[in-house]
């Protein structure tokens, strides 16, 4: 990156860390954060442009579907006011608001659309800071904001078609881990993630053997 590129991520990430402070839903800025870093250190192993990947990962969460009625325009269309105010260039404005329309997971039988290697590793980077220890514990808290119960032996798990039907999705939150979480592993782009993601996916599968033990009282 050149130094006028690294001024451009330096005010986007001092921008999204204000706008997010204090949020408790999932999406503060230490998961920004995280998704940020994990994103440059994806990008060092692959050929890509690292501008595009930091501004994608830093700007991916601006406007959440969830807050918009499950509208996925908004985040670019924010990305694409907060570009041009800063005065980054038509190309980049046009590659990153891309990436943030696309980068969300709409359900588990709804195919990923992501064409760019920038927007692969964004998505991947996403997708690691919701498996593993720490998708662990967003998942629960989310689940705690949202009133949900943390497991129900009765419930069905629902593989949603369309991503309407995964939005409004109210199941509990050990559901949401076939529904999303343990699906994620075989839904990585980058080689480098892919490692990451099967360790954390482990870590999640023996989560849930300790789960359901301590369910039934058998631990
Ligand atoms: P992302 O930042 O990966 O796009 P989301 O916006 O879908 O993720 O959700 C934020 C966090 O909340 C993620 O860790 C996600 O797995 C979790 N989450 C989303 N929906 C649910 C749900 N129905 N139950 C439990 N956790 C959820
Ligand atoms: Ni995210």
């Amino acid at each position: 990156m050149n130094s006028y590129q690294i001024e451009i991520v330096e005010k986007t990430a001092q921008f999204i860390q204000k706008k997010f402070e204090g949020e408790g839903t999932g999406h503060d800025w230490h998961h920004i954060y995280r998704v940020w870093k994990s994103a440059e250190n994806i990008a060092k192993t692959e050929d890509c442009d690292p501008y595009i990947v930091s501004l994608s990962a830093l700007l991916h969460d601006i406007a959440d579907h969830k807050f918009y009625d499950g509208d996925l325009m908004e985040g670019s269309r924010q990305t694409k006011a907060w570009l041009k105010e800063i005065g980054a260039d038509e190309d980049t404005i046009e590659k990153v608001a891309d990436i943030v329309s696309r980068v969300s997971y709409k359900g588990a039988n709804v195919k990923d659309d992501m064409p760019s290697i920038e927007g692969q590793i964004v998505q991947d980077a996403d997708r690691l800071d919701a498996i593993g220890a720490i998708g662990i514990a967003r998942a629960f808290a989310y689940g705690g904001n949202k009133n949900r119960s943390l497991y129900d032996p009765s419930e069905k798990y629902e593989m949603h078609e369309s991503f309407d039907a995964y939005h409004k999705s109210e199941s509990s939150t050990v559901a949401h881990f076939y529904e999303k979480l343990l699906l994620l592993k075989d839904r990585i782009h980058t080689e480098t993630a892919k490692k990451i993601a099967e360790q954390r996916h482990q870590y999640m599968e023996t989560f849930l053997e300790q789960f359901y033990g301590e369910w039934e009282g058998k631990r």
